[in-house]
């Protein structure tokens, strides 16, 4: 294997091991209300266990039992704490951020990434491309869809990113959703790859929902880059073709034109 090719791959490896950390957080989220639920059970497991202790005479075998009742209680109430502070730790304060500096990012990123035969090409038309949000979240959601285009074109191709502005006056629906009034600046993702058949296509934002070989693909790709764009207050649009490639084009509030840039290296 050649420096660039392990190269590849690792960062591969490491861009998997991302994706599947960011479907822990999804589930962090979720177990962060059964843990609530959890931790207030515990205090009563906990609260009668101490009282079983003061009630049983000392040396016996019941007061012993309530002992380890009452450490093991506490064991689990000191771990649903540490769940509890896991799922709390939302995504950070909203921040101004330069799509095209962040697409910068992503594309440096993927093209050691993506397959050789597969050229990326920008075309930045979004005069003011400032948002708000969170950087690392948002790059997140690009290479995302950039490695799923890179994987649609196994024997190469080209995967194009594009922005534009985007202005709705209320009347415009993005997936039969309408989108409010305002200013949004469009970055479209295409490949020219297999497509996604139609009769997946309600299917590949579903959770763990994937077409990959097993430990090829986490099906979490997706799922989270919507819930991303959603998080932002954006729409996210998926247009294919079977055989001729796909697009997926994400629309994100504008930001009013002032406050300080940045992309994710600046905070
Ligand atoms: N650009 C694309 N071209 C063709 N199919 C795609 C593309 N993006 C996503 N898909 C389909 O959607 C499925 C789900 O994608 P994703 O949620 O990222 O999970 P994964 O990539 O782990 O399979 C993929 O398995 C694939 O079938
Ligand atoms: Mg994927």
């Amino acid at each position: 294997m050649s420096k660039a090719e392990e190269l590849a791959t690792r960062l591969r490896q490491a861009e998997e091991r991302l994706e599947r950390a960011r479907g822990m957080e999804t589930l962090g989220r979720l177990s962060g209300g059964i843990a609530h639920e959890f931790n207030n059970l515990l205090t009563g497991i906990l609260g009668y266990a101490s009282l079983l202790r003061t009630l049983l005479p000392e040396g016996g075998d019941g007061h012993e039992a309530a002992v380890m009742i009452e450490r093991s209680a506490r064991r689990a109430s000191e771990l649903t704490r540490r769940l509890l502070e896991y799922s709390r730790r939302e995504s950070a304060n909203p921040r101004p951020v330069e799509i095209h500096k962040l697409l910068g990012e992503a594309i440096g990123i993927l093209s050691r990434s993506v397959g050789k035969g597969v050229e990326i090409r920008t075309e930045l038309r979004a005069p003011s491309d400032l948002v708000m949000g969170d950087p690392e979240a948002l790059l997140q959601a690009l290479l995302n869809l950039g490695i799923n285009a890179g994987e649609a074109m196994p024997g190469g191709g080209l995967l194009t990113f594009a922005t534009g502005a985007f202005a709705s006056d209320g009347s415009v629906t993005f997936e039969d959703v309408p989108v409010p009034e305002g200013a949004y600046v469009s970055v479209s993702v295409t490949d020219t790859g297999c497509g996604i058949p139609e009769s997946i296509r309600d299917q590949v934002f579903a959770a763990f929902f994937t077409t990959k070989a097993p430990g090829e693909g986490a099906g979490l790709g997706l799922p989270l880059v919507r819930s991303c764009i959603r998080g932002h207050g954006g729409f996210l649009h998926l247009e294919s073709r079977e055989g001729s490639g796909t697009t997926f084009r994400i629309l994100l509030p504008a930001a009013p034109a002032s406050g300080e840039p940045g992309g994710t290296r600046s905070s």
